[in-house]
C-alpha cells in the first residue's frame, strides 16, 4: 500500500498538509494559539462564547469553586436551539440547507433551516401538548431519520433534556435507561430499514414499556408503515398530532441557564449499569461549534457528512449540535454502508459532493475489504477533509482510507475523545502534520498528559494512563443520579486530574498515541460495551449460572465479545444451547453486544475477594504469559 502513495507529502511516516490546505485553514498557527489558550483559557473560551446569542451573559467563565463540580459560562441565559436555528433564521441562512437526507431505499429529503425550524416547532408543540415540560427527560428510540434530529432539537427548545437510546439497542437496554431517567414520553418509529429489513422498534418500546412504569406516551412516527400495535390512549401516531391545526402555531424557544441540563446521554462504564452522562447548554455549545470549525475547518461551501449514529455522543455533538451551530449543511443517511452494494457510500459522496467525510475505522476496515475498484467508480474529488473516531486507527486502515477515498490529498482528523468529553479533545486540525495511527495533539485549552500510577508524568515513548488537567467546556457535568460516582469514577485515582480510562503514550514529539481501554469496557465496531452489562444479560438467562465476558481482537470490528459460561446445575452445554445465548443477548442489550463466542467452563478464574480474573482469561485465550497470579483462588 505505501507505494501507491499518491503525494510527495510523507516524509518517513509524517505526513505534511499541502500548501493550499494550510492558505485556506481557519487556524495557521497551532502552537501560539495552544499556547494561549492554556495560559489563558478563559480568555480563549470567553472570545468563542461572544460568537453566540446570549439573553444574558456570564458572570464568569469558569466557576471552579467546588471542583470537580465545574461550571462554564455561569448564570448566562441562552439556548444551544436558539443559536442552531433561530439566529440564522435572521441570515441569508435562512433558505441555505441544513440536512439533506438519504433512505436505505434511496428516498430522499431536504431541509432547509426555515424548514428545519418549522418541523422542530411542531415537535415541540406536540411535546407540550403531552406535558412535557423545562427540566423533564424525554427518552428517543428512532433509526436514522430526520425526526430523530426535529425530536431532539424540539426537547431542547422548550427546555427539556433529552435521552437518546441508539436504535440498535433492545428491550433491556431501553427499559433500564427509560426508568433510570424517569421518562414519561418517549418517542420512536415503527422501524427502521436496515439492510433492506424493518429494525422492529415499536415491539421492542412495547417490551421494554412492559418492563418498567414510568411511560405516558408515546409518539410514534410512521417510516415503514407495517401494522404495528398502537395502545389506545397511551400510543399516537405523530402525523396524527400534526394534523391540529395548533402544533403549527408558533413555538418560543426558551431561554435556559448555561448550566441547565441539554440532555443525559447513557453509556458503559466498568461496574453495575451504563450511567447517564449529564451535557448542559451553554459550555457544551460553545465547545462542539469551535472543536468542529477548527477542526474540520467548516466552510459554508462545505458539504458535511459525520457517518455516525445521533444516537451516539459522536452524532449528538457532530451531527446534530455541532453543525448547525456552524450553520452548515449536513448529510444523513439511514441504512447499511453496503447496502446494496458496497459502493453505497461512494455513490452518495459523489450524488451530493460531500467535501467532509467523518467515520470510524471499523467502518473504513469493514469497506476496505470490499478492495478498491467499489471507490475506484466514483468519483470522489468533492472530498477535501476526511475523519476518525470511536478506536485507535491502524495504519492500514489509515493509509487506504487516505489513499482510496482521499486520493492521496485529503488530510485526516483523527480525533480522540468520548461521551464525557463531549467534543474533540486530542486532534489534528487540517495544519497538523500527521503520523498515521496517532490522534496527535490536544485541542485548544485542553490540558492532556500521561502519567504513571502515582499521577507523574511517564518518560516519552512510555505508556500511561491519559489524564486531563484542566476543566474544558464540554466535560460532562456529573453522572444523572449519581454524583458520587461522577467524582469516584474520574476525579478520584489522580489528584485534580480527569482519568480518561484510556492508556496512552506520548512520543518525542508530543504526539499522543492512544493505545485502548484500561477497564472493563470493550469497543465493539468503535460501540462502547460494559462487560459487566453483557454479563448480567447472560446471568438473566435461566440456563446460566455464572458469566465472564471479554473482548478479544478482530480484524474488521476491533474487538469482538467472547464469553465464558457457568451452568446451572444439571443443565449441559451444546451448540444449540450457546446459539440461544447470543440470541438472548441480542434480545436483552442489541446485536452489536452478541457474543462472537460461547465456552461453557466448570470454573471461572477469580480472585480471593471473588472477582472474575478477566485479564487472566484473555491471557489464555491469547495464548500469552499469564502474569501475576497470586491473588487467584485456589
Ligand atoms: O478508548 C477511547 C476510544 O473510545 C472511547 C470513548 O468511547 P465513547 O464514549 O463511546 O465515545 C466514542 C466517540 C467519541 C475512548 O475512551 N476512542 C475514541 N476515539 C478514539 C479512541 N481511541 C483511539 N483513537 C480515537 N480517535
Amino acid at each position: 500500500m505505501e507505494d501507491n502513495l499518491m503525494n510527495n507529502n510523507f516524509e518517513g511516516e509524517v505526513y505534511h498538509p499541502a500548501q493550499a490546505i494550510i492558505d485556506e485553514a481557519h487556524i495557521k498557527d497551532y502552537e501560539y494559539l495552544y499556547k494561549m489558550s492554556i495560559d489563558n483559557p478563559e480568555k480563549f473560551w470567553s472570545e468563542r462564547a461572544e460568537e453566540f446569542y446570549w439573553s444574558k451573559k456570564w458572570d464568569k467563565v469558569l466557576d471552579d469553586s467546588n471542583p470537580p463540580f465545574y461550571q462554564w459560562f455561569t448564570n448566562a441565559k441562552t439556548n444551544i436551539v436558539y443559536n442552531c436555528i433561530d439566529r440564522h433564521l435572521k441570515t441569508w441562512r435562512r433558505n441555505k440547507l441544513a440536512l439533506i437526507w438519504e433512505g436505505e431505499g434511496g428516498d430522499v429529503k431536504t431541509y432547509s433551516y426555515f424548514s428545519l425550524n418549522r418541523e422542530v416547532i411542531k415537535f415541540a408543540n406536540v411535546l407540550k401538548s403531552m406535558g412535557v415540560q423545562k427540566g423533564d427527560i424525554v427518552t428517543i428510540y428512532m433509526p436514522r431519520i430526520p425526526e430523530l434530529i426535529f425530536a431532539m432539537l424540539a426537547c431542547a427548545k422548550i427546555g427539556a433534556a433529552h435521552s437518546v437510546v441508539y436504535g440498535g439497542f433492545s428491550v433491556d437496554a431501553l427499559a433500564g435507561r427509560i426508568e433510570d431517567a424517569e421518562s414519561k414520553v418517549l418517542i420512536t418509529a415503527d422501524g427502521g430499514w436496515l439492510r433492506g429489513s424493518i429494525v422492529p422498534l415499536k415491539g421492542i418500546v412495547d417490551e421494554a414499556i412492559a418492563r418498567q412504569g414510568t411511560i405516558e406516551h408515546v409518539v410514534v412516527v410512521k417510516r415503514t408503515g407495517q401494522e404495528v400495535h398502537m395502545a389506545p390512549g397511551r400510543d399516537y401516531y405523530y402525523h396524527d398530532l400534526c394534523e391540529l391545526p395548533v402544533m403549527n402555531q408558533n413555538c418560543e424557544t426558551e431561554m435556559v441557564d448555561s448550566e441547565d441540563m441539554l440532555f443525559i446521554l447513557y453509556t458503559s462504564g466498568t461496574t453495575g449499569k451504563p450511567k447517564g452522562i449529564v451535557h448542559t447548554h451553554g459550555g457544551y455549545m460553545v465547545y462542539t461549534a469551535t472543536t468542529l470549525k477548527y477542526v474540520f475547518d467548516l466552510k459554508d461551501e462545505d458539504r458535511y457528512w459525520c457517518a455516525a449514529d445521533p444516537g451516539w455522543i459522536t452524532g449528538h455533538s457532530y451531527i446534530v449540535y455541532g453543525p448547525l451551530l456552524n450553520g452548515a449543511t449536513s448529510f444523513m443517511y439511514e441504512g447499511a454502508p453496503n447496502f446494496p452494494y458496497p459502493n453505497r457510500w461512494w455513490k452518495m459522496i459523489e450524488k451530493y459532493g460531500i467535501s467532509i467525510l467523518y467515520t470510524a475505522p471499523t467502518a473504513i476496515r469493514g469497506l476496505m475489504r470490499f478492495g478498491n475498484a467499489w471507490a475506484n467508480r466514483h468519483d470522489l474529488s468533492s472530498l477535501r477533509l476526511l475523519g476518525s473516531v470511536g478506536e485507535p486507527i491502524n495504519p492500514e486502515a489509515w493509509k487506504w482510507y487516505f489513499n482510496v477515498i482521499g486520493r492521496g490529498k485529503c488530510p485526516i482528523m483523527d480525533t480522540w475523545w468520548q461521551t464525557e468529553t463531549g467534543g474533540f479533545m486530542i486532534t489534528p486540525i487540517p495544519i497538523t502534520p500527521l503520523k498515521p495511527g496517532s490522534a496527535t495533539k490536544p485541542f485548544f485549552g485542553i490540558d492532556v498528559d500521561v502519567v504513571d500510577n502515582d499521577g507523574k508524568p511517564v518518560p516519552a515513548g512510555e505508556e500511561g494512563n491519559l489524564v486531563i488537567k484542566k476543566p474544558w467546556p464540554a466535560m460532562l457535568r456529573t453522572i444523572y443520579k449519581d454524583p458520587e460516582r461522577y467524582v469516584s469514577q474520574y476525579w478520584s485515582t489522580f489528584k485534580n486530574m480527569y482519568q480518561a480510562g484510556d492508556s496512552a503514550r506520548k512520543d518525542k514529539d508530543g504526539y499522543i498515541w492512544v493505545i485502548g481501554r484500561l477497564d472493563d469496557v470493550i469497543k465493539v465496531s468503535g460501540y462502547r460495551l460494559g462487560t459487566a452489562e453483557i454479563e448480567s444479560a447472560l446471568v438473566s438467562h435461566n440456563a446460566v449460572a455464572e458469566a465472564a465476558v471479554i473482548g478479544l481482537p478482530h480484524e474488521v470490528r476491533g474487538n469482538t465479545i467472547h464469553a465464558y459460561v457457568l451452568l446451572r446445575a444439571g443443565i449441559d452445554g451444546n451448540d444449540a444451547l450457546a446459539e440461544d445465548l447470543k440470541k438472548h443477548v441480542g434480545h436483552e442489550i442489541g446485536p452489536i453486544a452478541k457474543p462472537e463466542k460461547i465456552t461453557f467452563v466448570d470454573v471461572l478464574p477469580k480472585t480471593r475477594s471473588g472477582k472474575i480474573m478477566r485479564r487472566l482469561l484473555k491471557a489464555r485465550a491469547l495464548g500469552l504469559p499469564e502474569g501475576d497470579k497470586s491473588t487467584l483462588e485456589e
